[in-house]
Order: structure tokens, then sequence, then C-alpha cells
């Protein structure tokens, strides 16, 4: 929605003017509702990459797309958007199969899409994923 730039660009040149550390803890966090643009998920099935890439017990995180794919103990397949549920930030941060989340700090079980660290409450979304031609496609539809 178009807004008033020139007003509040004043407004933000003015209070960094007044206090001008104030802005610098900030994260460039989108947050939905607020007007920034938000971290997409897929919409329709997305091939992510091959099969072999992720083994037992690991997850891969495909960036590009903001899908996370873990493949559980048994062999299974599970696919989630990292879109995080707590303020939209696109997880970017992958640490053996913790998600970390760049804005606030929350983490999520790439292989169970549960939120272990708060503040976020809920777990990730999770996608439909299957294996194609050796090849990992996640998303609604797959
Ligand atoms: Fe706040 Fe992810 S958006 S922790």
């Amino acid at each position: 929605m178009p807004g008033r730039p020139s007003a509040s660009r004043r407004s933000v040149l003015r209070g960094a003017a007044a206090t001008p550390l104030a802005g610098l803890g900030l994260t460039a966090c989108s947050v939905p509702g607020a007007g920034g643009s938000v971290a997409a998920t897929p919409t329709a099935p997305v091939e992510l990459g091959a099969d072999s890439e992720v083994a037992k017990g690991s997850a891969k995180l495909y960036r590009d797309h903001d899908v996370v794919v873990g493949r559980d103990a048994h062999g299974t397949l599970k696919a989630y958007s990292t879109v995080c549920t707590h303020a939209g930030c696109p997880i970017d941060r992958l640490q053996g199969t913790t998600l970390i989340c760049p804005c606030h700090g929350s983490e999520f079980d790439a292989l169970t899409g549960k939120v272990v660290r708060a503040p976020a409450t809920e777990p990730l979304n999770a996608l439909p994923v299957r294996t194609a031609n050796g090849k990992i496609v996640a998303g609604p539809g797959a």
C-alpha cells in the first residue's frame, strides 16, 4: 500500500538525529502485517535436490525455497517451511538438525518441525514431500 514516504522518512530522520544509537540494535526482520516483505513458502511443488543429499537422521536447508527437508531414523522424508512461526523471518541457519532463526533466536527441530527454543511457540508448517526420479520435491500438491 502506498504510504507517505516523505513524512515517514522525516520522522525517521528526526528520530535518528535525536537518538543516534537507538536504531543500531534493530534487526531487519520482516513482520507479517507490518508492510514489509514476508518470506515466501512454496505454493506449488518445487524440486529441491537429489534424494541422496539427505541421509537418515540429517536435514538439509534449501534457503532459496525456504524449505528444510529432514529424514528420520526410518528413512522417511519430512519437509517444513522455514518461515519462522514467530514473526515470519526466513530461517537461514541449520546447525546439525536444529534450525536457528536470525531474528529473535527461536530454534526448531528440522526432523519434527517442533519448537525447541522460544520465543516461537508454534511448530513449523509441514509441507508434502516426495521423491521423483531421484529428486526431492516438496510443497503443496507434491
Ligand atoms: Fe522471531 Fe523467528 S521471527 S524468532
